[in-house]
């Protein structure tokens, strides 16, 4: 038996950024997520001849990685009745570990293809805490749209799940990825995140002001109120990167490319574009206007001088397997 799973990235609106809990991945807060459509991770399952083996576009993974991998996996294979070693494929239409959620739509990819393939039994709160588990961020591109994670209470994290809050159809929205550098990022999430709750004065500010911010956004999404979403999602942004400014020793995951390109989209939404500004944990920036002025956006986008590239994505589908002949 084979099995092929996709999944999208998404990227936060409303930023998660901080720990309740390390060992089980529990965030310190909620957050709200638009899925990015084209962009997306094919991981396929099968039983492997020799030993079990994992590959990433082509390339074997070893070392820390494989470990991460392989605890995933058992995560889940003890939950199943099949325990015969696995080769696990998987491939990105974009480019990996650049602040382009590789592992949010990796790790959805991967929790589909082996819920599929184990036979385990299907259920929201099963795959949010599976996902979870692999990056934070994944249990999110599980679904489609616009997607909440909530924070929870439990200690046990069985609330703290991802659930969706509109259908991809719901909004003609647009996020244009403008690429700005090349290579992977200096410091990765976890660890970042572990470094600012420990020492950024501004943590706190940030997780108290975080259930107004989603209400906010929950409200602009439901009346599909553009200036309100841009609003409250650009601030959300900027409040995460000055808790990582005031991490020690701090986290530069913005470039000067980064800030230029950020003054110009203040600059077109100030001429009257309907566009905001996001990022994540690395240089790029995202892009989010209304579908109808999409293209003319985009062709201003190109023609700046920081800008290497620009992935155009509608608001993507939820994550999806397949078993094959
Ligand atoms: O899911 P992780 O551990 O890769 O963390 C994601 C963190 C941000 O992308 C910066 C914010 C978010 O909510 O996705």
């Amino acid at each position: 038996m084979k099995v092929s799973a996709k999944a999208h990235p998404n990227i936060a609106l409303i930023k998660y950024w901080g720990k309740r809990s390390i060992p089980l991945n529990l965030p310190a807060v909620g957050s709200l997520s638009i899925t990015l459509g084209t962009l997306e991770t094919t991981t396929t399952i099968e039983p492997a001849t020799g030993e079990e083996a994992y590959y990433l576009g082509g390339e074997r993974v070893c070392g820390q990685e494989e470990k991460r991998l392989r605890a995933f996996v058992d995560m889940l294979r003890i939950q199943g009745a099949n325990k015969a070693p696995l080769l696990i494929k998987s491939h990105n239409s974009f480019p990996t570990a650049a602040g382009l959620a590789s592992s949010a739509s990796g790790f959805a990819a991967l929790t589909m293809a082996l819920y599929r393939y184990l036979d385990l039994p299907l259920t929201i709160q099963g795959l949010s805490e599976a996902a979870r588990q692999g990056s934070g961020s994944a249990c999110r591109s599980i679904h489609g749209g616009f997607v909440e994670w909530r924070r929870g209470e439990d200690d046990d994290g069985s609330d703290s799940i991802a659930v969706p809050l509109a259908h991809a159809g719901w909004w003609d929205l647009k996020v244009l990825v403008c690429v700005l550098a090349r290579g992977k990022k200096a410091v990765g999430s976890r660890e970042g995140m572990a470094l600012t709750a420990k020492t950024s004065p501004m943590f706190q500010g940030y997780v108290d002001g975080q259930e107004a911010d989603l209400d906010t956004a929950r409200q602009a999404l439901l009346h599909r109120d553009f200036d309100a979403l841009a609003k409250v999602s650009e601030a959300s942004c900027l409040k995460m990167v000055s808790t990582w400014l005031t991490t020690y020793p701090p986290l530069f995951y913005w470039r000067p490319e980064t800030y230029a390109v950020i003054l110009k989209v203040q600059k077109l939404r100030q001429a009257g574009y309907p566009v905001f500004f996001t990022t994540d944990a690395g240089p790029h920036v995202k892009v989010i206007c209304e579908g109808s002025v999409a293209e003319e956006v985009e062709a201003r986008l190109k023609a700046w001088p920081e800008v290497l590239e620009v992935l155009n994505c509608p608001v993507g589908g939820p994550a999806t397997v397949e078993t094959l002949p």
